[in-house]
């Protein structure tokens, strides 16, 4: 009797803790040197109950994109089409890269246009991430699902035993949450924060984890929430790598902090853990201090949200068997970085939080100006090493993100020492706490353009979208301008062209060119193309086209027609 009683409450405790979960969704996997991304329209269940949800999906994804892998050292090409009916950007987040590839909101993609940047891959093995950036239209892009993440491979992170078998033992995480409409639709306007968490677009995610050291590699994807990682066990994990790059050596920690745009990778060891059991990845984010992004009391309205100041579950990970030749110890060391040194800055900025003080209608910005897409905030020149020191005398806490470089986080609150190890690594975005400051060194190198501009924003794309954003162009001060080029420079052949067509550009170096048809639609956008190897355009219905070629030393533009 007893026996059974036992049995009887134990179903019933079991009954009432039932929590049913989905597996986690690991996106599709995409590498080369020539990487294709249909952006398009669709639909997703994101719910459990009810309508779909309208979504943007890459490729055959219905909310988030496919991973990208590249290495360190290749060249990739990309090839963006815009199947939307609006115009968006595609931002590749952390990538060091010319500033007309870079897919900031200068880089618009109307609809039915193919983009085709490309680069050499310069960067740190790390987890980077692709997603919109078109100003005013970045939360709405973002919140559609448009993004994915790319892992950058390269030798020294190869050499080392780490896991890295994706989807197995090396897993992606893009944390975000949505809040709904009745119609389960998404609600854009004046949303802060979701109310419901989605994992690569999972709710309520499970996955199994074999028992051995596994890697997650965690992405914050949000609006503005922070999460306060942890282990339902209160476990220790170890971070291994932060924005770009991997760090020197692991660091042990039971809590990790990842605000918008920001990834860790840490290693979780599960080698002790029984097959068949389980632990939760949660976030602990109650009774923070003030000013932390998602810590406010409400459930409801602008920044309430049903998950503010509570600790929640992100990720159920069951232990199951172990794989073929596990990772069974976590490395001691780890790369052997070379930092800038603080002494080589030859130039100090300062960038001070303003606006978004209750009561006054002036939104977040920077220095007291609102984002201008035609004004130019800083001029850089070219191979400068410079401190920029961030200011945040704001009630609340930001984020601030870079494009162009990987910074070397120097001081928090002018304390060299208050820069936590686990961001000791090279980084893109920092977290700014209120009232406080973070100072930061860069070198910007490679890649000058007098006229298209790099961004630094706050990574809250509501706060970014509303004015909270600066651009800076890199200047070569060595660089000369050649005289006007005129139309006979140019001569594009076969005229008409099938599949493939050439120009002769009598030595005028190209910097971008813009394919029209008869219509004045543009079709296709290349910048700096790689004019003797042909543009392709063996998908373009046969018709009259304007080809608009903007030359790099002048960025004036020539129009020559073609026909297919
Ligand atoms: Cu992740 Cu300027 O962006
Ligand atoms: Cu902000």
């Amino acid at each position: 009797m007893k026996s059974i009683f036992f049995l009887f409450s134990c179903l019933c405790s079991a009954f009432l803790s039932a929590q049913t979960y989905n597996p986690l969704w690991i996106p599709d996997t995409l590498s080369g040197s020539n990487i294709t991304l249909t952006i398009k329209d669709t639909f997703a269940q994101l719910r459990a109950t009810g309508n779909q949800t309208i979504t943007g999906g890459i490729n055959n994804s219905q909310f988030w994109g496919p991973t990208i892998f590249i290495n360190k050292g290749d060249t990739v090409h990309m090839n963006v089409l815009n199947k939307l009916n609006d115009s968006t950007t595609i931002h590749w987040h952390g990538m060091h890269l010319p500033a007309v590839m870079d897919g900031g909101p200068h880089q618009v993609i109307p609809p039915g246009t193919l983009w085709q940047p490309y680069w050499k891959v310069t960067n740190n093995a790390a987890t980077y991430w692709y997603h919109p950036h078109l100003h005013e239209m970045t939360l709405e892009h973002l919140t559609k699902g448009i993004g994915g993440f790319i892992i950058v491979n390269d030798q020294e992170e190869s050499a080392l035993a780490l896991p890295r078998k994706y989807g197995i033992d090396d897993i992606p995480l893009m944390l975000t949450s949505r809040r709904y409409n009745t119609a389960n639709q998404f609600v854009v306007q004046n949303v802060a924060y979701g109310d419901y968490l989605l994992v690569n677009g999972t709710r309520d995610p499970e996955i199994t984890l074999p028992k051995q050291i596994v890697r997650l590699r965690l992405l914050n994807a949000e609006v503005e929430r922070a999460y306060n990682f942890g282990f339902s066990d209160n476990r220790k994990f170890y971070i291994i790598a932060n924005d770009g790059g991997l760090l020197d050596k692991p660091v042990q920690v039971s809590k990790l902090l990842v605000a918008v745009g920001e990834r860790y990778e840490i290693l979780v060891d599960l080698s002790n853990d029984n097959v068949g059991s389980s632990i939760n990845l949660m976030s602990y984010n109650a009774n923070q201090p003030f000013g932390f992004p998602g810590g406010e009391p409400a459930a409801q309205g602008n920044f309430g949200s049903l998950l503010n100041n509570k600790d929640f579950n992100c990720l159920r990970i069951n232990i199951g068997k172990s794989t073929n030749s596990p990772i069974t110890s976590i490395p001691t060391s780890l790369i052997s970085n070379q930092f800038i040194n603080s002494a080589e800055a030859t130039v100090n900025r300062s960038i001070n939080v303003k606006g978004g003080v209750p009561g006054n209608p002036t939104p977040f910005n920077f220095n007291d100006k609102i984002f201008d897409i035609n004004r130019i905030d800083n001029t850089v020149n070219l191979n400068a090493i410079e401190k920029w020191t961030i200011t945040n005398s704001n009630v609340f806490g930001h984020t601030f993100h870079i494009h162009d470089v990987q910074f070397k986080l120097v001081a928090r609150n002018g304390n060299t020492n208050a820069v936590g190890l686990h961001e000791q690594g090279w980084k893109d975005v920092l977290y700014l706490p209120r009232n406080e400051n973070a100072s930061f060194i860069a070198k910007f190198d490679d890649y000058a353009d007098p006229i298209h501009p790099f961004m630094y924003h706050c990574h809250f794309s509501n706060h970014e979208d509303g004015g909270m954003m600066g651009q800076f162009v890199v200047n070569n001060p060595s660089s000369i301008i050649d005289n006007m080029p005129d139309e006979s420079q140019y001569t594009l052949f076969p005229n008409p062209a099938s599949d493939v067509i050439f120009m002769e550009n009598k030595g005028v170096e190209i910097y971008y060119i813009t394919i029209v048809n008869s219509v004045g639609k543009s079709v296709m956008m290349l910048p700096q193309p790689e004019i003797h190897k042909g543009i392709s355009i063996a998908h373009l219905p046969k018709g009259m086209y304007y080809m608009q070629i903007m030359d790099a030393a002048t960025k004036t533009t020539i129009t020559k027609q073609f026909s297919k």
